[in-house]
């Protein structure tokens, strides 16, 4: 433990080394690979393969503080798949050691030295209102905690949604079947983000059933509903009631104050119930300020499992094979919790450093077809070494099946000047 964040922080051996892999000098260069990428003259849409160290370097030359939203899904910290770690982050000792028990423990240092440079980096590109979402499993969630709270700044933390991966109860655990994983949400100044919102479910909108010339709404009744504080005296009155009478609060208080009723009368509607008693309702409109309401998202999530994502991609890919791809669906869900830009003309960008089969860059790709959106991808993934699968030729996959997909459905409905269609891959070599 360290000192930081009053007290409470993360040590661990190489951490040092690490930090200062963010600020090292980049020389690498990036070259265009044409067969990778489609129109890349005005392409949007960026594909950068090689080492993500590497080329966060590189984009902090033109993207520092520029990135509105990033989503990532580093490799989770098995102990066992060390191949990811770069020389940089591996240690030179064995990775794992023995605990008190005798049992074989896990070395979690590389994994925590080969992210925490990459996190710094990713903190710089982010704009002052931009936020980051990074996926990952109960076996490094209380890590990237403290890494992110070290970074960002704990007061950043903005929240942790439990995405419900699974519904099926799976073989091998003797003790507890993980069916949920994580998505840790940290913001560069929390002050600065958005309110994140999302549409309303269908049953939700069902319920703006009565309507008047201001178009549907439901009714909220005015008396606030459960646990009884001590009531708040400017929250106490009588309310007069169309026929003269005074009503008075039949909970614990109001929702409003009598000046709030004042300015606000005419939102009030008064019902009488069976047993003829007034019933204080307020109107809560389906379209406030002429734009379909949204809801505030909440931390549990369950809209799509695993076997959507891996069905997903098999269906993109022809059969391809990869272990869990992300669906698409989630990430395009939480990308769609942002405001897009003010300015319409304005690029969204957003960036995702563990590619893997690009699930990122197909829900930019469709939020982008069903709204119109000028949101543009970047999106880094290693090349293979010699022996390894090349993970970045399944990420291309996914992106021009997507592309012919749209292309066969939609046809071309982005905004001129901005070609959603299109994509430039860029590679990293050393000169
Ligand atoms: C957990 S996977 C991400 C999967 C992705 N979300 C999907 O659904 O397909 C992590 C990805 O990061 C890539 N990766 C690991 N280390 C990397 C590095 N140093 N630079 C770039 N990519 C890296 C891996 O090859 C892998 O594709």
């Amino acid at each position: 433990m360290s000192a930081e964040n009053g007290g409470v922080g993360l040590d661990w051996p190489g951490k040092k080394e690490a930090g200062i892999q963010a600020v090292q000098p980049e020389t690498g260069l990036l070259r265009e690979v044409p067969d990778r990428s489609i129109r890349p003259d005005h392409a949007p849409h960026l594909f950068f393969e090689g080492d993500n160290l590497r080329i966060l370097r590189l984009l902090k030359k033109e993207y520092a503080r520029a990135v509105h939203v990033m989503y990532i899904d580093p490799p989770y910290n098995t102990g066992a798949v060390m191949s990811y770690f770069d020389r940089f982050s591996r240690r030179r000792a064995t990775s794992s050691d023995s605990g008190p028990d005798g049992a074989t423990r896990r070395d979690d240092s590389p994994w925590l030295s080969f992210l925490y440079p990459r996190l710094i980096l990713a903190r710089e590109l982010l704009r002052d209102d931009g936020a980051l979402f990074v996926s990952i499993d109960d076996r490094a969630v209380h890590h990237l905690r403290h890494l992110l709270d070290e970074v960002f700044g704990p007061e950043n933390h903005v929240g942790t949604i439990v995405w419900r991966k699974k519904v099926v109860r799976g073989r091998g655990h003797r003790h507890i079947i993980p069916q949920t994983e994580y998505v840790v949400v940290y913001a560069r100044a929390l002050r600065s983000l958005p309110p994140f919102s999302e549409p309303l479910s269908p049953e939700m909108v069902a319920e703006y059933r009565l309507s008047d010339e201001e178009g549907p709404y439901k009714r909220i009744p005015l008396a606030k509903t459960g646990t009884a504080h001590s009531p708040r005296p400017n929250l106490v009155y009588p309310i007069e009631a169309p026929d003269g009478t005074m009503i008075s609060c039949p909970t614990h208080q109001w929702r409003w104050s009598q000046k709030t009723l004042m300015a606000r009368r005419n939102e009030l509607e008064f019902v009488k119930n069976r047993q003829g008693k007034w019933v204080v309702y307020t109107r809560q409109r389906l379209y406030p300020s002429g734009l379909l309401r949204r809801k505030t998202p909440v931390s549990l999530y369950d809209s799509v499992s695993t076997s959507d994502g891996t069905r997903e991609f098999r269906t993109l890919c022809q059969g391809a094979l990869f272990d869990f791809p992300k669906p698409s669906r989630l990430i395009r869900d939480l990308l769609g919790w942002l405001p897009l830009p003010a300015d319409p003309e304005e690029p969204m960008i957003i960036l995702d450093f563990f590619a893997g089969t690009c699930p990122t860059a197909q829900a930019v790709l469709e939020l982008n077809q069903s709204d119109g959106g000028r949101r543009k991808f970047l999106v880094v993934q290693d090349t293979p070494s010699e022996g390894q699968t090349d993970i970045a030729s399944l990420g291309h996959r996914r992106i021009q099946s997507v592309l012919t997909t749209i292309e066969a459905h939609s046809g071309k409905v982005h905004p001129e000047g901005f070609d959603n269609l299109a994509y430039r891959t860029l590679r990293l070599y050393d000169p």
